[in-house]
């Protein structure tokens, strides 16, 4: 009897167990129904992304008062469409540039414009401010740049009459904060020639997609503007030299190395275009951009020797209220290994310390302390880079790169 309880028991004991077991399972199988749901949703979306119709760009030529638009699209035929929900009229205007449906016959989304990227990515300077009287040094590499930059903008038929080309491209290179920005500023003033500038390393990181077609837009825009003067600071960015070509991001960039090349290849050296580019490291630099033709003059912009620093002191305190006993000569012999750029904060430094001391004149003590505030911060940068300081470096191995 006893065991017949202790079996029955026994017997219930196995269907709550069982029965857990069922639900747990059932828990189990729900958790695992829901997952494969997820994935049937996300290979639908998928699927329907692959199966989904590209849309067509156009450019709005005109806004019809029934509030349908003319548009031309680039398939080629100017068409007649309507406006979708969800995209603002207010918005198209000719010119704009917008996504067409598939069959043509509505305007789905406004595009950004291509204009707005050029008007960014480029900086377009009339008549730059900046004088052959605001370098110091450089005397040698200032002669060279006019030689072969203002001399064929200003007076092509002396070429024309001796029968020799001037190069189309100019290389500056050397360490940054020299004067390479400054020296292409100051020669296109100097040539009564637009200055057009981008950077390089913004084409690759901000504009990625449209490295190539604002390289051409800047050539139209140089040809438009003539006598000018494109600037491409950073040039290495789009100049490296690689030895595979594997990513997108990479054949973007190559892309846009092509275009800049085949540009330089289409104009003549005596159009009234020339072409300035700076970098810090030319030893990384594809040679395919120095061949005859393309930047085919280097010009070394180095560091400032003594004689430079002084004149670099002088451009920079000639604005600035200073104390007869400054002596520019020890300023210079103080700040061996400066570069200009460093040159121009000790002095906004030295100012600062004035300024702080409630002096209306800078004094050589508040010269010296600035000195030392910059040499110091310099030193500093350098120790980390040499700390960290594995990768090979070019010919300036001595000098931090920014
Ligand atoms: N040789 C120089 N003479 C006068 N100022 C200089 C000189 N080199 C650099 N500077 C100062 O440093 C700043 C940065 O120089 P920049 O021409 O942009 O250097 P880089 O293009 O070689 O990196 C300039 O705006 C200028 O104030
Ligand atoms: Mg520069």
């Amino acid at each position: 009897m006893s065991s017949e309880a202790s079996g029955g028991y026994r017997v219930k004991l196995d269907e709550d167990d069982y029965i857990e077991y069922l639900e747990s399972r059932i828990r189990l199988l729900e958790m695992e129904r829901e997952k494969l749901r997820n994935q049937v949703n996300y290979f639908k979306h998928q699927i329907e992304k692959l199966l989904s119709l590209p849309l067509i760009e156009a450019v709005v030529l005109d806004v019809l008062p029934d509030g349908r638009v003319v548009v031309k699209s680039s398939t080629g035929p100017s068409l007649i469409v309507y406006v979708a929900n969800g995209v603002n009229p207010s918005d198209l205007r000719p010119g704009t540039r917008v996504a067409l449906t598939q069959r043509g016959s509505a305007i789905v989304e406004v595009l950004p414009s291509r204009e707005n990227i050029y008007v960014r990515s480029m900086e377009v300077i009339e008549r730059p401010n900046v004088s052959f009287s605001d370098i110091g040094g450089l005397r040698r590499q200032i002669q060279e740049l006019r030689e072969v930059v203002e001399l064929p903008l200003k007076h092509p038929e002396l070429f024309e009459e001796i029968g020799i080309e001037p190069p189309k491209g100019v290389l500056l290179y050397g360490p940054p904060g020299c004067g390479k920005t400054l020296l292409a500023k100051a020669v296109a003033r100097e040539s009564g020639a637009t200055f057009i500038s981008i950077v390089g390393s913004e084409l690759v990181q901000k504009f990625i997609g449209e490295g190539a077609r604002i390289v051409r837009e800047l050539f139209e825009m140089a040809r438009r503007k003539a006598p000018s003067i494109i600037f491409i600071d950073e040039i290495d960015a789009i100049a490296a030299k690689r030895i595979d070509v594997g990513t997108s991001g990479e054949r973007e960039v190559q892309r846009t190395l092509m275009q800049l090349l085949a540009e330089m290849d289409g104009f003549r050296p005596l159009d009234k275009v020339k072409v300035i580019a700076a970098t810090n490291r030319i030893e990384i630099l594809d040679p395919a951009i120095l061949r005859p033709g393309r930047f085919d003059r280097l010009i070394e912009i180095p560091l400032p020797d003594l004689e430079a620093r002084v004149e670099i002191f002088r451009v920079h305190t000639r604005r600035m209220k200073i104390d007869k006993d400054v002596d520019l000569f020890e300023l210079a012999r103080r700040t061996e290994g400066a570069s200009g750029a460093e040159i121009k904060a000790i002095c906004t430094e030295a100012g600062y310390s004035a300024i702080r001391a409630g002096r209306r004149r800078v004094t050589m003590e508040d010269f010296l302390y600035a000195i030392d505030k910059v040499m110091s911060k310099k030193r500093i940068r350098r120790v980390g880079h040499s700390v960290s300081g594995g990768e090979k470096r070019g010919r300036y191995s001595d000098i931090f790169y920014q």
